[in-house]
């Protein structure tokens, strides 16, 4: 028998994607700078860089190095800030055919809340998606995503500030994932993303200096994939909310194992920087599997792990 072309649509919370596929916070740009290899339309969701309050220069160079199996980065978050972000870059954002989620960033509870407020009612964006991986300046500096208190404020104020669904994504730098994973959805999150990139240094033994200025930096690429499929796996079980898969994802085949795992959608980061044409690639790669295994949606492997 003869069957159609599968079903790509996945739903997350109240927004539908065309498909599951979307792009990593800091590795995509703004979108525009990918237009000459993805057509943005055909991806499921763009995430932009993260975006804060006022602009931020970010930290001084090096910082970024190659690792085995990865990458570290310390850009420092830098960005153009919300005010400029809604003025130059959602134009073009709007048009772009695809669902627009906008990562955002602050130092403090009040400026996540204000970057909300100042993101909602703004047309084009689809849904807000929270990086607590940053330090609290008010609470020694230790990161929001590390403690399920801090996990549940940032959501309340978020969520509080708009009508925007709020993704929640968890740091992976903590004993229990499900925990902050809890915090999240009970204080309202309609999602959650996880992972964002492993604390982690290099070190040059010839000068024994560290790698990057900032000494420390993220570790992301297919050295994080195994640590980022235990947690997406672990989320999956224990909340209610749909659960978007990051980490180490550089083709189908990665995209396919956070799915099974229970990821209702997934994120492309680093892979970006090899292969600039590899979100639409994995979208192909997808209903090509599905074709090949006689499956009629997506929904059919979401979840579908098999354990006994
Ligand atoms: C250069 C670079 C910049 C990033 N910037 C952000 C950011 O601004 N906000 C955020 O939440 N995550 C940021 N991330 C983390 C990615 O979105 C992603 O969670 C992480 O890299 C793991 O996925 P990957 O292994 O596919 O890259 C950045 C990652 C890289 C490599």
């Amino acid at each position: 028998m003869e069957i159609g072309k599968p079903k790509l649509k996945v739903q997350l919370g109240s927004i539908q994607l065309k498909n599951p596929v979307m792009t990593a916070s800091g590795t995509f740009g703004y979108g525009n700078e990918f237009t000459n290899y993805v057509n943005l339309h055909h991806l499921g969701g763009i995430v932009v860089k993260g975006i804060s309050l006022l602009p931020r220069p970010g930290n001084p160079p090096p910082r970024i190095v190659e690792t085995e199996g990865g990458m570290l980065n310390a850009i420092g978050l830098e960005n153009v800030g919300v005010l400029a972000f809604i003025n130059d870059k959602m134009p073009f954002l709007k048009e772009a055919g695809t669902e627009v989620i906008v990562n955002i960033l602050g130092d403090t509870v009040d400026e996540y809340a204000e970057i909300a407020n100042k993101l909602n009612n703004i047309k084009g964006i689809s849904a807000i998606e929270v990086n607590i991986s940053c330090p609290n300046v008010k609470k020694g500096g230790v990161a929001f995503g590390a403690d399920p208190k801090m996990v549940s404020a940032v959501t309340r104020a978020v969520k509080d500030n708009t009508n925007l669904p709020v993704i929640m994504k968890l740091s992976p730098n903590v004993t229990d994932i499900t925990a902050t994973a809890m915090a999240a959805e009970q204080a309202g999150a309609d999602a959650v993303s996880l992972i964002n990139t492993l604390m982690a240094m290099a070190i040059d033994s010839e000068t024994r200096r560290p790698r990057l200025a900032n000494i420390i930096g993220g570790l992301s690429g297919p050295a994080i994939k195994p640590v980022a499929l235990r947690m997406v796996w672990q989320v999956a079980k224990t909340v209610k909310i749909p659960v978007i898969g990051i980490g180490g994802i550089m083709n189908t085949e990665d995209a396919l194992e956070f799915l099974i795992a229970g990821a209702t959608a997934i994120e492309v980061g680093t892979a970006n920087l090899i292969n600039p044409a590899i979100t639409g690639e994995i979208v192909q790669g997808i209903s090509d599997y599905l074709s090949a295994h006689r499956l009629e949606s997506v929904q059919e492997i979401i979840g579908s792990l098999i354990t006994e």
